[in-house]
């Protein structure tokens, strides 16, 4: 028999990110702000990101309620500079940055036959550009600094699957959000640097406010997701947010170059 460890006696210690330092990208966001929360509430340090800066800064409010130590940047990824920026700030508030989440992300659907060119690759920015940008700043600062970092970055079911919406823009861009996972993983394996994504199905958020009013193509959208979901309903950024904790603390220290699907069963059927 094994022995029982510290570790076996005191699971919930796998998941301790209190004092250490993550920043989020797209704070303002459901997903950014319900991850800066849930970090907070745990003691962590948040450095929260975005281009509202009225949004963002009431996030930042929910996030201190919640009991964390909070600064604000009010930029997007859009470039290294931005990037460095943020971790500047994070380097400057607290001495040290140990988790990174890319909550940033936009959609802009059309048909591709009738969309224009710049549309598709404003969405390829936002999604996959800005993920780049942030994973060559804190990847360099972590490897630079022996500090074993956790990175998490938003991909979604379109990474896999395709739609009816006209997502050639979102799908491609949450494609290249699986590989570029998988190949900051493999390459920073042996720095002890993990890297994960979170793909959901739909979860309400701003992104996808439209599929929850009169819009005809939302509705058809939302109702062929629903159709596949077996578990039978859509997310809520709660449902995420178990997730983003193990990929975040120690728990997931053994598991990297994973897309973890949460997704009521999307995938499964
Ligand atoms: N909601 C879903 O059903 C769903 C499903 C699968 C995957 N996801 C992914 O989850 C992530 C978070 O999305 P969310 O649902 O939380 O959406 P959200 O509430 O709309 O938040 C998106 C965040 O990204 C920022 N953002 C918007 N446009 C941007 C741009 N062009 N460049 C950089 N940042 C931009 C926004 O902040 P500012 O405008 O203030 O900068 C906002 O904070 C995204 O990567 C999304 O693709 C969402």
């Amino acid at each position: 028999m094994g022995e029982v460890t510290e570790t076996l006696k005191n699971p919930l210690s796998m998941f301790d990110v209190k004092g250490k330092t993550a920043i989020v990208t797209g704070a303002s966001g459901a997903f950014g702000r319900g991850v800066s929360i849930t970090l907070a509430s745990l003691g962590a340090n948040v450095v929260m990101v975005s281009g509202n800066k009225e949004e963002l800064e009431a996030a930042a409010e929910d996030a201190r309620s919640a009991g964390g130590n909070v600064v604000t940047v009010n930029l997007r990824p859009d470039s290294l500079e931005d990037a460095q920026a943020m971790l500047k700030a994070g380097l400057d508030a607290f001495g040290s940055v140990e988790m990174l989440a890319v909550g940033s992300g936009y959609n802009k659907a059309g048909f591709i036959h009738e969309m224009e060119y710049e549309d598709w690759q404003a969405v390829m920015d936002a999604n996959v550009r800005g993920e780049w940008f942030m994973a060559k700043v804190l990847g360099g600062y972590w490897i630079e600094n022996e500090i074993k970092g956790k990175m998490l970055m938003m991909s979604s079911v379109r990474g896999r699957h395709g739609n009816i919406s006209g997502y050639t823009g979102y799908c491609t861009s949450k494609g290249a959000t699986d590989a570029l996972t998988r190949v900051l993983a493999t390459e920073w394996a042996k720095y002890g640097i993990t890297v994960n994504s979170i793909a959901p199905t739909v979860f309400r958020s701003n992104l996808t406010a439209w599929m929850y009013g009169d819009d005809e193509l939302g509705q058809a959208t939302k109702k062929r997701s629903l159709s596949r979901i077996p578990l039978g309903r859509l997310g809520e950024v709660e449902d995420l947010m178990g997730m983003a904790l193990y990929l975040l603390s120690p728990a997931s220290n053994f598991c990297t170059g994973q897309v973890m699907y949460v997704d009521g069963g999307f995938t499964a059927g």
